[in-house]
């Protein structure tokens, strides 16, 4: 499930040339310490069976206690895109095995960051996912999204998935170009074909 989390707008006709926007920014998520706080007691609250995704998150929003220090791992993750359409961009996050032992995918909580450009304003939209198949929905058509991605476990540790990977919508209405009349240029029959495909 994909959790909306907040969205942030930040005028960036007034800081052009100043490089201020960018720095409010980046003041806004990266050290945006409750978010990554709140994500390991989500994760952590799932573990425990009891209550379900939204509830944990609302519970560790309320609470403010949280399972302990925040800590950056390496592991091997990708982020794979499916498809995309003209509003939802739609990916995979994928761990990747280090050994040939076959361990499962740790359990994690992902945060997504969307960064657009939307009307002169950079627009940021943060998601939380339980789920590691991703659908972003209601995007512009025909524009570029930068996705930023981290897995955060249980016990606070997290690791970087993707950093500003940028993915474009299509264009409105898109329809892929009409197929042409198709002409075989050779056909090579097999032996035990024949009998199939020939005439009698
Ligand atoms: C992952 O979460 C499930 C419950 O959702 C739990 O049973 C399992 O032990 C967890 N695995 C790890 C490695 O923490
Ligand atoms: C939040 O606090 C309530 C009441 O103290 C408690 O029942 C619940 O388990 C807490 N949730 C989490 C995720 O710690
Ligand atoms: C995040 O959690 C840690 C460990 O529980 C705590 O020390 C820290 O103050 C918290 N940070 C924020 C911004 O709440
Ligand atoms: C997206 O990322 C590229 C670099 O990877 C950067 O040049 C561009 O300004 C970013 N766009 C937004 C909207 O954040
Ligand atoms: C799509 O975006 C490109 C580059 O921003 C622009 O040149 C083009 O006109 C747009 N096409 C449509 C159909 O909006």
């Amino acid at each position: 499930m994909l959790i909306f989390y907040a969205k942030y707008a930040f005028i960036f006709w007034f800081f052009v040339g100043s490089n201020q926007g960018e720095m409010l920014l980046m003041d806004k998520i990266s050290h945006d310490k409750t978010l990554l706080n709140v994500t390991a007691c989500t994760q952590n609250c799932l573990e425990k069976g009891q209550m379900d995704f939204r509830s944990c998150l609302k519970d560790c929003r309320h609470n403010e206690t949280f399972p302990g220090a925040l800590r950056k791992v390496q592991e091997n993750y990708q982020m794979n895109m499916i498809c995309r359409t003209e509003s939802e961009i739609v990916f995979q996050i994928d761990w990747v095995q280090h050994s040939r032992e076959s361990e499962p995918a740790p359990n994690a909580t992902y945060i997504i960051r969307v960064d657009a450009v939307k009307d002169n304003n950079k627009e940021t939209t943060l998601y939380l996912s339980d789920d590691n198949f991703l659908i972003l929905p209601g995007l512009e058509s025909n524009s570029s999204h930068n996705i930023t991605a981290l897995a955060m476990h249980g016990d606070g540790s997290y690791s970087l998935i993707a950093k500003d990977q940028t993915f474009a919508t299509l264009i409105r209405c898109y329809q892929p170009s009409k197929m042409g009349a198709v002409n075989l240029l050779r056909f090579v029959p097999q032996p035990d074909d024949l009998i199939t495909l020939l005439p009698r």
